[in-house]
């Protein structure tokens, strides 16, 4: 039987008729640059969610980089993230010449340690991007402690992590902003790029649509640096289309994932932690394994599919070798990259696929 570790276009030909016709009705009023879609998208999401209120932009690297120009951050300013993530989280931390810096993850759940993050902190550090990685949230409670004690600003990239709960509440509204991506692969994924901006802080949203139209408020004034950070239509009308079924494909995630937690019973495996605290709208199912290699050589030989998310921590990639970090700077992370395995892990997987995955990782 032959499990694809993701396979997109069970749900696009579920939803073919529906999505082709609010992508015509799009092509057909020429609205591809912000416009009604995005704006009912905008809403959509925001009631969905419980957030105040929304921005679409053109990517999930667009409202970071947006973030981290609304926080001021500039040369010779630290920002702290997790090491242990996608690099977008720490690029908009370069776009404004700000320099990142790194705290080492927890081993259970993959995100932010608190100490390690109180422990980075110097004179320098303005701000902290809190990942809520693979759709598990990171601990808000002591990281808002430690920003409130340093006066920082926060951004959570919820990326991974749409309608992920910490303490009942959708993660992004707990820092000054929160930040997505509509990537197709992510739980809600568009047909291009896509991104947005959320904040429970009103100057904030408001500078934010500014800086996503060239800085401006009127066409041609431009009152503040701003950029291109537009959500095209057809992504508002896709995301539109999509945003119904969330939920339904959030509980089927989950659901796959307490079939992996209640199946996976091999030796020497570390499953991820499920802290009381949040609740994970699992991007990914990660486990880890002394002897990983071997165990990804064994799915693909059983035509299961599975992916190294991250193989390589930022700390040790080549863009970021003048930070002066290097092996044993960040153990947990490298042990992370080192030993993890992502499953399949998709709401179109069928009950006998994952009992399959189940029974050939026992057998290992
Ligand atoms: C944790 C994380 N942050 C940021 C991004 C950037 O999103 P995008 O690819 O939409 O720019 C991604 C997506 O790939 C991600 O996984």
């Amino acid at each position: 039987m032959k499990v694809p570790f993701l396979d997109l276009s069970l749900q696009h030909r579920a939803l073919r008729t529906e999505a082709l016709a609010a992508l015509a009705a799009t092509y057909d009023a020429t609205r591809f640059c912000l416009g009604k879609d995005v704006e009912d998208f905008e809403k959509n999401f925001a009631s969905t969610l419980g957030y105040a209120r929304v921005l679409g932009m053109n990517s999930g690297t667009a409202p970071l980089h947006v973030a981290c120009m609304l926080a001021g951050f500039g040369p010779g300013d630290e920002v702290i993230t997790a090491p242990f993530t996608f690099i977008s989280s720490a690029w908009g931390i370069n776009y404004v010449g700000a320099k990142p810096v790194f705290a080492d993850i927890e081993e259970g759940t993959f995100n932010l340690d608190p100490a390690k993050l109180a422990a980075a902190i110097t004179p320098r550090t303005k701000g902290i991007i809190v990942v809520h990685l693979f759709g598990q949230p990171a601990r808000m409670d002591e990281i808002m402690a430690v920003a409130k004690q340093h006066g920082l600003f926060v951004i959570e990239d919820c990326a991974q992590a749409v309608g992920a709960k910490y303490q009942g509440t959708p993660v992004g509204v707990f820092g000054d902003v929160g930040t997505f991506s509509f990537y197709p692969t992510k739980n809600l994924g568009g047909c291009g790029e896509g991104g947005a901006f959320v904040s429970r802080r009103e100057e904030l949203l408001t500078k934010a649509r500014h800086i996503r139209v060239h800085g401006s408020d009127r066409r041609y004034y431009h009152d503040i640096v701003g950029g291109n950070f537009r959500m095209d239509g057809f992504q508002g009308a896709l995301l539109n289309v999509k945003l119904p079924h969330l939920a339904t494909w959030t509980a089927r995630r989950q659901a796959i994932a307490a079939y992996y937690l209640a199946g996976i019973k091999l030796a020497d495996v570390r499953l991820p932690d499920q802290p009381g605290y949040g609740k994970s709208v699992f991007h990914q199912f990660t486990i880890r394994h002394p002897r990983r290699d071997a165990l990804r050589e064994h799915l693909t030989k059983h035509e299961i599919g599975s992916d190294l998310i991250y193989p390589v921590p930022l700390h040790l990639q080549k863009c970021y070798a003048n930070l002066g970090y290097g092996p044993g700077s960040f153990p947990v992370s490298e042990k992370a990259a080192a030993s993890c395995v992502s499953l399949p892990i998709f709401p179109e997987l069928t009950d006998a696929q994952l009992e399959h995955v189940i029974a050939r990782i026992n057998a290992f």
